[in-house]
This record gives C-alpha cells, sequence and structure tokens, in this order.
C-alpha cells in the first residue's frame, strides 16, 4: 500500500470539477485517506514548488496556485503513485490523452486542473507539507 499527494488547483475548484476528480479515484479503487479545502499561503506555494525556483514561470506558478481555494488530499492503494500521475494527465493538457483528467477538461499549460506527486520521495514531502 503506498500514498500520494493529489490536489485539485484553483482552477478546477473554481470549475466546479472537485467532484469529478474524486470520482474517478474513487471508481479507480482507489481511497482518500486525508481531505482538505485551504488556500494556500505564499510560502507554502514556494516550498511546495521549490523545485521550479530558477523556471521562467516560477512567479506566475506561485500567483495561480495561491489565487484561490484548492482541494488537497491523500490517495492511498496499490501503485497509486504512478498510476495517479497516468489518469492525470502529461503537464500540458493540450498533449494530455482523452480519457485523462487533464486531457478532458483543460487546454491551458498553466492551468491544468490538478497536481499529482512524481514520486514517493516527493509524496512523503508533499503529504507532511500539507497535512502535517
Ligand atoms: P504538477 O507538479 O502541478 O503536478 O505538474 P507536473 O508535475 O505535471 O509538471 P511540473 O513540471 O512539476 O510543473 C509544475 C506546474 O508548472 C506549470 N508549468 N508551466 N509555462 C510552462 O512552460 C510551464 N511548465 C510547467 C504547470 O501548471 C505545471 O503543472
Ligand atoms: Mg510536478
Amino acid at each position: 500500500m503506498s500514498h500520494t499527494f493529489l490536489m485539485v488547483k484553483p482552477d478546477g475548484v473554481a470549475r466546479g470539477l472537485t467532484g469529478e476528480v474524486i470520482s474517478r479515484v474513487e471508481r479507480k479503487g482507489y481511497s482518500i485517506s486525508r481531505l482538505k479545502k485551504m488556500t494556500i499561503s505564499d510560502e507554502l506555494a514556494r516550498e511546495h514548488y521549490g523545485e521550479h525556483v530558477d523556471k521562467p514561470f516560477f512567479g506566475e506558478l506561485v500567483s495561480f496556485i495561491t489565487s484561490g481555494p484548492v482541494v488537497a488530499m491523500v490517495v492511498e492503494g496499490e501503485d497509486v503513485v504512478s498510476t495517479i500521475r497516468r489518469m492525470v494527465g502529461v503537464t500540458d493538457p493540450k498533449e494530455a490523452a482523452p480519457g485523462t483528467i487533464r486531457g478532458d477538461y483543460a487546454v491551458e499549460i498553466g492551468s491544468n486542473i490538478v497536481h499529482a506527486s512524481d514520486s514517493d520521495e516527493s509524496a512523503a514531502r508533499e503529504i507532511k507539507l500539507f497535512f502535517r
């Protein structure tokens, strides 16, 4: 049994897609062990996306993720980190396959509905950051 951190970003919450995301996770057969709606502080955003601090889009990324409430969750199950990443789809929604969350619901790379941990190490770090 492994755990991952999954978050509906401000665009997903604003568009009423929280239930859709949760529904896909549950119908897949995974369970949600923690869940909360919150607004991310500037400090938390910078820490969460610390790996991107030198990227040209870092400023936009931080201002977007702090722009409205998000729904943060911990999802558990077998091989959950890689499977949830596949269900989310690739970063650019225009390239994301139909049937994935980003492929079905988004167009712009900067507003791509959800975040999901990219490794077991990221999952552990992010769960600690959001659910401490
Ligand atoms: P996330 O961390 O949000 O789950 O997304 P990801 O792993 O698929 O992509 P990552 O490389 O970690 O990038 C984090 C977020 O930054 C935005 N981004 N913008 N303008 C750009 O070229 C660009 N590249 C990335 C995206 O919103 C991405 O989700
Ligand atoms: Mg990432």
